[in-house]
């Protein structure tokens, strides 16, 4: 097995993507830190693993709290050993508006947790793996990370920044044995399209994805898992789009 007892945090992993990804890491061979702020779902993740075979455990961490960050980090090494693989998932959707109409409230809770979390959790997960031998992290970004969102520019801007800071440490961390990267979703079937923006995203399918239908978490699990292993080696700094042609 490809990440046979190697340590990977997933944050997000109670739901959809990052539930997914943690169920592809541990069939894979990995002991995986589940981490999210839903408890009850994190459990079902956790027995979905379980009865797999597999072995997980959930921590609560919310990643928009760099001191709850720092200390659930601390512990799962404490218990499992450093981490070799990450993937910063945790994120929401949300702050449908036109510029002038976003409040601020939604702007800061768009960024405190897809960017703050993502740079929180990247910061401890590195130092781990700067002292621990290396390791690979793949961060979450979306199609929106890379074009304009008209009506959702906080979750574009967010979107932005984790591509900024996936090419950044990509380039100090590439003699160290930290390969940084991250993938670009369109659109994915998972409880993240609510119902506010169910009717948005079914005609942006039809009309702009050459494949015409939604993407499934798990096909978006299975680039993650590829992009953290070594076959991905030669990889660094840049981001893998999943999303039906929608980018050609
Ligand atoms: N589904 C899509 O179409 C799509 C497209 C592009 C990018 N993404 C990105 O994929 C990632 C996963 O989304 P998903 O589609 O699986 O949605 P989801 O809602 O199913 O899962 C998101 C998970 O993040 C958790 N979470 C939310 N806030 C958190 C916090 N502060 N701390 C820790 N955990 C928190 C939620 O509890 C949930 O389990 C997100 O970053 C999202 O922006 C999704």
């Amino acid at each position: 097995m490809i990440f046979e007892k190697r340590v990977a945090l997933v944050t997000g992993a109670s739901s959809g993507i990052g539930r997914a990804t943690a169920i592809k890491l541990a069939q894979n061979g990995a002991i995986v830190i589940a981490t999210d702020i839903n408890e009850e779902m994190g459990a079902e993740t956790i027995s979905m693993i379980e009865q797999d075979g597999g072995k997980a455990k959930y921590y609560h961490m919310d990643v928009a709290d760099k001191a709850a960050v720092k200390a659930t980090i601390l512990q799962a090494v404490s218990d499992f050993g450093p981490i070799k693989l990450a993937v910063n998932n945790a994120g929401i959707g949300g702050a449908f508006a036109p510029t002038h109409q976003v409040q601020d409230e939604d702007w800061d809770r768009m960024m405190a947790i897809n960017v703050s979390g993502v740079f929180y959790c990247m910061r401890e997960e590195i130092d781990c793996m700067l002292h621990h031998g290396g390791g690979s992290i793949v961060n979450v970004s979306s199609l929106a990370g890379l074009n304009g969102f008209g009506g959702n520019g906080p979750y574009s801007a967010a979107k932005h920044a984790v591509l900024g800071l996936t090419k950044s440490a990509g380039q100090e961390y590439a003699t160290l044995g930290i390969r940084v990267n991250a993938v670009c979703p369109g659109a994915i079937r998972t409880p993240i399209i609510h119902e506010q923006a169910e009717e948005m995203f079914q005609k942006m399918v039809k009309s702009r994805v050459p494949m015409k239908r939604f993407g499934q978490a798990g096909e978006v699990a299975n680039t993650i898992a590829w992009l953290l292993s070594e076959e991905a080696s030669f990889l660094t700094g840049t981001s893998v789009n999943i999303d039906g042609g929608f980018q050609a």
